[in-house]
């Protein structure tokens, strides 16, 4: 679905599928000359790195194998706590893997710290990751993103790979989500 399909449910564009494309492809270059020569397990987080899980992964020259993991934030409210449980573990061993974890979207960075250091603890031979998008609080979190697609304003965005109650992750564009879709 296009971000016109929806221009009703959203106050704003801001990444157009082209632009996606081709900010994947330069990192894409980065990657292959960070990891050549060598083959890389692309760790998705489901549910919203489905989308930029399938283009990096056609995009890149590389050999790579993809492994998923479903993990959730318990806590109250639209904040993340930053205790999490796994809903998903990994079908892979990770010893000696070169590990990619690939996100949506680093937000408080709480999830991913804590992702960090799980996959961290089961002797990969580095464990990195790779955020399409990043709003200005992950920089509270001490996370350190390798790879990050996009800095964004600190405003609830929806589109590929990304919902709000499940809806919109199909979009092929990220928009900000109009208030009164949600109010
Ligand atoms: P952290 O732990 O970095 O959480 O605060 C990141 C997770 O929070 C969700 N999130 C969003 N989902 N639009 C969304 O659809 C947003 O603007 C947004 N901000 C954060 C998302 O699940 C991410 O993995
Ligand atoms: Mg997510």
């Amino acid at each position: 679905m296009k971000l016109d399909d929806v221009a009703d449910d959203l106050e704003e564009i801001l990444l157009t599928e082209d632009a996606i494309h081709e900010r994947i492809a330069e990192l894409s270059r980065e990657i292959e000359k960070d990891y050549a020569g060598e083959r890389l397990l692309l760790v998705g987080v489901l549910k919203g790195a489905v989308m930029v899980m399938a283009d990096l992964a056609r995009e890149l020259k590389l050999p790579i194998n993809m492994d998923w993991m479903a993990v959730s934030s318990y806590g109250s409210g639209t904040q993340s706590s930053g205790v999490v449980r796994i809903l998903k573990d990994l079908d892979s061993d990770l010893t000696g893997r070169r590990v990619l974890i690939v996100e949506d979207i680093i937000d408080s960075g709480l999830t991913l710290s804590w992702l960090l250091a799980n996959l961290q603890s089961r002797g990969a031979a580095s464990v990195d990751i790779l955020a399409l998008l990043r709003k200005p609080d992950a920089a509270k979190v001490d996370v350190p993103v390798r790879y990050v697609g996009f800095d964004i304003p600190n405003k609830f965005v929806v589109g590929y790979g990304l919902d709000y109650a499940e809806r919109y992750r199909n979009l092929r564009g990220v928009g900000v989500l109009a208030p009164h879709v949600y109010a």
